[in-house]
């Protein structure tokens, strides 16, 4: 077994080695990108649209999250697992953010959260962060607000935003955040909070110059094909051999080519006669 990636260390990767982080839902995904190598597994609350087959990511709770959370941990032996915080469950109270925060590190074995929001989650950053608790941020187009943006918008398109992005980094980076996602954002702006933070910035669909990069597993997989980010790269189509698998089996049943011999169990010839003899 691998020694797992610590905190300090992805801290440390800053300006040495590009990060990577993927997301995973379950034991089965947990497996796979463990194996893969990669540093970080956040178990997104995407989980809502690509597990749980929801429009947007804001129905998905504690329970479901913690669920999902522990099944990760249980298949990850290296990588850092990340636990994100769903909507709702540290914006309306200091006290509920923290035990919140603190229900993934007891209850899902995470070593990490991630929470959405600049400036105006400080002092839930703060709180968790002299509690012990590692905080991921992440900025941009973060999807808990979608409502307020309009939709699925690219973030920090006029000066004026991206001197709030620059400053709710700085801002996250100082409460102590380890590292802070940046979600479809310019490639400029993302290279400037870049250069402005201490602390490892991790891309998604904000461009090349960031510290490390996240992508969702389902869509690196080809295993979810409602609607596909411009900022997301296909690695496999495996929908395809899955459906071709499962049309195989199907096939199969339907024609009594399945099970074969090789799949049956069989009894003893003398203690047939005896069944057949009572
Ligand atoms: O929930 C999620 O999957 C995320 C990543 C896209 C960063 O927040």
């Amino acid at each position: 077994m691998s020694k797992r990636v610590t905190v300090p260390e992805i801290m440390t990767a800053k300006g040495k080695r590009k990060l990577s982080e993927l997301t995973a839902y379950d034991y089965p995904t947990a497996l796979w990108a463990d194996k893969s190598g990669v540093d970080m597994l956040l178990v997104g609350d995407s989980l809502a649209m690509v597990v749980l087959g929801q429009e947007d990511t804001l129905s998905v709770g504690m329970t479901e999250m913690l669920h999902h959370t522990l099944a990760v941990s249980r298949g990850a032996t290296r990588a850092l697992v990340i636990g994100d915080m769903p909507f709702m469950s540290y914006q309306a109270s200091m006290e509920q953010a923290l035990i919140n925060a603190g229900r993934f590190m007891k209850e899902g074995r995470a070593g990490a959260i991630k929470l959405e929001g600049g400036a105006r989650v400080v002092p839930q950053v703060r709180a968790m962060v002299e509690a012990g608790i590692p905080v991921q941020g992440h900025l941009g187009l973060t999807p808990q607000s979608a409502a307020q943006f309009g939709g699925f918008k690219v973030q920090g398109k006029t000066a004026e935003a991206a001197r709030v992005l620059i400053e709710d980094a700085q801002a996250l980076a100082e409460a102590g955040c380890f590292s802070i996602v940046l979600e479809a954002i310019p490639s400029t702006i993302a290279e400037m909070i870049t250069e402005a933070v201490p602390v490892p910035t991790i891309g998604i669909g904000a461009g090349p110059r960031c510290d490390g990069q996240v992508l969702v597993i389902h869509d690196v997989l080809g295993l979810f094909d409602r609607f596909l980010p411009r900022f997301v790269k296909r690695y496999a189509k495996l929908d395809e051999v899955i459906v071709e698998a499962l049309t195989r089996y199907r096939e199969e049943v339907e024609q009594g080519i399945f099970p074969g011999p090789e799949h049956e169990f069989t009894i003893a010839e003398e203690e047939a006669k005896k069944l057949s003899e009572q």
